[in-house]
């Protein structure tokens, strides 16, 4: 095992992208399909487009245990941030944005 060093990012977003709407006798929401992994790769490529993939990692994930049938959810750190009811890529776009005005990054 070892340390992968000088990884230092600023803010670090994890956005749901699970869906239960295939499997037989679900009755869980779940943040798919209203957020999809092609709405985290736009996300990723925005970031991309400002330089801010050293500073701002955006990882897709699958349930961060607060499903519910208003949207998506998402958290961020280090801030320990968790947001329900993401509807669109404008909408996890706006959370980043305000943690990013929080720590100082345009
Ligand atoms: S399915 Fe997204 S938080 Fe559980």
């Amino acid at each position: 095992m070892e340390d992968i060093v000088n990884v230092r990012p600023r803010i670090h977003v994890f956005v749901c992208v699970n869906n239960r709407c295939g499997i037989a006798g679900n009755i869980k929401p779940s943040c798919g399909p209203t957020i999809t992994p092609e709405m985290v790769k736009e996300v990723k490529l925005w970031l991309r487009m400002r330089g801010l993939t050293s500073v701002v990692y955006c990882t897709l994930v699958k349930c961060l245990g607060f499903c519910s049938t208003d949207g998506g959810v998402m958290c961020v750190y280090p801030q320990g941030r968790f947001v329900k009811g993401l509807l669109t890529v404008e909408d996890i776009k706006k959370v980043i944005g305000e943690e990013m005005s929080r720590v100082g990054i345009d």
